[in-house]
């Protein structure tokens, strides 16, 4: 099929990537000109393990080329895909990039005889496509909706394992606005992806995205909440306790005598929270969609009260564990949201890095490859705060360590360098990754997320 796509950030190229690599014929539309000639020489414009590879073939079979031109893009192809950005600002997620784009492609819709489907694949709030959307397209082009066609295909992609995602869907969700858009859309992923594919309305297909997201972010605070009662109470590991809920067989079904042992097992775990682009401008939109609605998401807010809080309680643990931390320096193991990222977006770290600040401690933050970013938003200074690559220099003299984010390296880091390097060798596990009797016999002072010393 003849595929357009708007949009050449994350999704809109993984989607681009991966479409072309299935034999699509796809055509990425993007404004710059730097990107597009990026493209055209299969050079990705952002960072995702495989689509390197993918990008390369693609563009070397000539299944993907990208233009400036929005006007050929959407002319010679049958479905253009939407997937540009819809930050989150002011209580609100910001449509303009997809008022604009939808804008431009009615104005094209107007002169093309052929019929077309528009398919927001955007992260965008319940009633955007059939009321926004496509208010827009119809006044743009003069026509009625049905004359072209109306789609919301959602995405699921994980940063980090977007290819993988994308190429082994686990559910394709349509939201049509007739049967022939969704018949069109359903052609793209038919034969070439092996998933259930769910006809829904419009809507419905903008709120399985928030809901998904919405219901991953209230396991994780829920696992966080789970994991504070642990620790005020003592002697009950969080870990243990989330083994014996996920076995459930609901949760971990038996075939016969074989246990399932789904990936939301080894996926749900207490930590310092969830960060990234997703989760929180997900949870958040849809708190404030809600009470734009006139009802208060009470659950909704919750989560996100908890996972506001859960980098702080570290940071106290970790205060009274030290004496008080002013003057003292602290090594913060990760920055990124989550390993194998550069992204910092809404990352827990963050939050400790300036409670540890506020507090008046000498920080040191460590960080394969999101140190960069962070300085961005949290710069570095003479006095009190900098960056690292090096976990060895950061953990040197340091009075204490707190983990947040798992990258394998700082996982794999032996108790004993710990009580060599450091000053104090107090270790707060943001993550549950290390060994407490390991540590303890070293003699580092562990304190674990979810996990307190038995109190009688
Ligand atoms: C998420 C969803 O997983 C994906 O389906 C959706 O389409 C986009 O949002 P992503 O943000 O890339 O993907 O990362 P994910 O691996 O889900 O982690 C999000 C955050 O939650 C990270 O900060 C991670 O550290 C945190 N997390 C995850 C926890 O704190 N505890 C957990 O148990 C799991």
């Amino acid at each position: 099929m003849k595929i357009s796509i708007i949009g050449t950030g994350y999704v809109g190229l993984v989607t681009g990537v991966c479409l072309a690599t299935r034999g699509h014929q796809v055509i990425c539309v993007d404004k710059q000109e730097d990107i597009v000639k990026r493209i055209n020489e299969a050079q990705p414009t952002i960072y995702e393990p495989g689509l390197d590879e993918l990008l390369e073939g693609a563009v070397s079979k000539r299944n993907l080329l990208a233009t400036t031109s929005l006007m050929d893009a959407v002319k010679c192809t049958e479905v253009t895909i939407v997937a540009v950005g819809t930050p989150y600002s002011e209580g609100k997620i910001d449509l303009s990039q997809i008022k604009q784009s939808v804008r431009e492609i009615g104005d094209i819709l107007k002169n093309k005889d052929k019929y077309h489907v528009v398919c927001i694949k955007s992260t965008v709030v319940p009633t955007t496509t059939d009321t926004v959307v496509k208010n827009i397209l119809e006044e743009a082009s003069g026509k009625k909706a049905g004359r072209f066609g109306l789609a919301m295909n959602p995405e699921f992609l994980r940063e980090g394992k977007a290819v993988e995602d994308f190429m082994n869907p686990d559910r394709i969700v349509i939201g049509a606005y007739d049967k022939k858009s969704f018949n069109t859309v359903k052609r793209i992923y038919k034969d070439q992806f092996k998933a259930p594919i769910i006809r829904v309305n419009l809507r419905t297909a903008e709120m399985i995205k928030y809901a998904s997201n919405g219901l991953l972010a209230a396991l994780i605070s829920y696992s966080n909440e789970v994991a504070s009662i642990c620790e005020e109470t003592g002697g009950i590991d969080v870990k243990e306790v989330l083994e014996g809920v996920t076995l459930d067989k609901r949760f971990s079904p038996r075939v016969g005598d074989l246990l399932i042992n789904p990936e939301m097992t080894t996926y749900l775990m207490a930590g310092c929270g969830f960060g990234g682009s997703c989760f929180p401008k997900d949870v958040k939109a849809l708190v404030s969609f809600a009470d734009n609605r006139g009802y208060s998401a009470e659950m909704l807010k919750s989560i996100l009260k908890i996972n506001e809080t859960q980098p702080l309680r570290l940071v106290s643990r970790l205060e009274t564990a030290v004496g008080g931390l002013q003057g003292k320096k602290v090594a913060v193991l990760g920055v990124a949201f989550k390993p194998d990222t550069d992204d910092v977006r809404e990352s827990p770290a963050l939050i400790i890095i300036k409670e540890l600040l506020n507090k008046m401690a000498t920080v040191v933050v460590v960080d394969p490859i999101a140190v960069e970013n962070a300085d961005k938003v949290i710069p570095a200074n003479a006095s009190s705060l900098c960056y690292s690559s090096d976990y060895k220099y950061a953990l040197q003299d340091a009075d204490a360590a707190i983990l947040a984010t798992s990258w394998p390296e700082f996982s794999a880091i032996p108790a004993q360098e710990f009580v060599m390097l450091m000053k104090n060798p107090v270790l707060v596990d943001g993550r549950r990754v290390y060994d407490k009797q390991a540590m303890e016999a070293a003699e580092v002072e562990y304190i674990g997320v979810g996990l307190a010393e038995f109190l009688p």
